[in-house]
């Protein structure tokens, strides 16, 4: 029996790491995390910025690999931390990943697309120049190096616009059709809306290999912020009107701290050039995501 610890298990990530593995009974999850508002069981309690606790608990348990589900997400806060960024974003990982390598484990970290600068106008691969603009984008690159540098066994995956069980756009959308009949959702940023449940799939289906090294990781085909909105409306069967605006005019009515990336759409290159593993479309799951929270799509149009 493999043992795989994961750090951040109540993230929305966490979440679905524990909801594939614990189907499982080849795997045994041991689950950290530095709370617990008690939607995954922790097992111990672990904040990845302290290089001693890390260690010391690593060389403990002595796992076969560690999930790094732990982040510091709020991407418009971190604007103003930037030395917790820096310590959960980037020390965090290092201290993993010296842990990791100290008992021979595989470590898997997530990243971002706020890696890019985000003013591509093609799909970027992990070839292409990154060139973060926020404190957040800056630290997770700072993760990604600290890991490339300090451990060999990796598998560093950049998703996006990401949603699980947790705080999300999806809910968030669903939350203010209830309040409002008409919002207003920015049409000039593009990505790729990516299920918790596709990553986590991916990480399961790359872990057991040694196909090390830096992967982009989300779902297939992409979409502007508004354009997810409506798709949103459309599969809860929400009358809400979506009207687009620019970033600019979305700025001037409520400004951000950090600035988003416009174009961040990821091209799973890297897993198409060394895996079999494919991304769901994003539509099909959002539409498998939905449907779990109750809401039974109807046909696409
Ligand atoms: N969310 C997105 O749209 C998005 C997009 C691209 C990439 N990503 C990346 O995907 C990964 C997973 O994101 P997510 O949305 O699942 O994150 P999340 O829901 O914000 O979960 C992060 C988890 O990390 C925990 N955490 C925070 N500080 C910690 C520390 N010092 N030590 C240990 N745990 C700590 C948090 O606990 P508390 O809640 O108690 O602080 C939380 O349980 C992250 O690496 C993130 O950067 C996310």
């Amino acid at each position: 029996m493999k043992t795989i610890m994961v750090t951040g298990c109540n993230g929305q990530l966490g979440i679905a790491v524990n909801k594939l593995y614990g189907a499982r009974d080849d795997i045994r999850l041991f689950n950290t995390d530095v709370s617990d508002p008690g939607f995954t069981k922790v097992d111990s309690f672990l904040d990845i910025t302290s290089v001693e606790e890390v260690s010391k608990l690593v060389s403990t348990l002595r796992p076969d690999a560690i999930i790094n589900c732990a982040a510091y997400t709020a991407v418009d806060a971190a604007e103003e931390h930037l030395d917790l960024n820096y310590k959960i974003n980037a020390l965090g990982p290092r201290n993993l990943a010296i842990a990791a390598e100290n008992v021979g484990a595989k470590l898997v970290h997530i990243s971002t697309d706020y890696v890019f600068p985000g003013e591509s106008e093609h799909p970027l691969t992990e070839f292409d120049p990154v060139g973060p603009r926020s404190v957040y984008g800056r630290t997770k690159l700072a993760g990604e190096e600290f890991v490339r540098q300090f451990a060999h066994r990796f598998f560093i995956l950049r998703t996006a616009w990401l949603y699980g069980e947790g705080k999300n756009f999806v809910r968030t959308m669903l939350g203010l059709s209830e309040k409002y009949e008409e919002i207003t959702v920015v049409c000039d940023q593009f990505g790729s809306p990516t299920s918790t449940t596709e990553l986590a799939k991916a990480i399961a289906a790359l872990l057991p290999t040694e196909n090390y090294g830096l992967f982009h990781a989300t779902c297939e085909g992409s979409t502007s912020w508004d354009d997810f909105a409506r798709e949103i409306f459309r599969i809860a069967g929400k009358k809400t009107r979506v009207t687009s605006v620019t970033t600019e005019e979305y700025n001037a009515a409520h400004p951000a701290a950090a600035p988003r990336p416009h174009y961040s759409i990821l091209d799973n290159y890297m897993l198409r050039l060394t895996s079999d593993f494919c991304f769901a479309d994003w539509h099909d799951a959002l539409t498998d995501y939905m449907d779990q929270m109750g809401y039974s799509c109807s046909t696409k149009e």
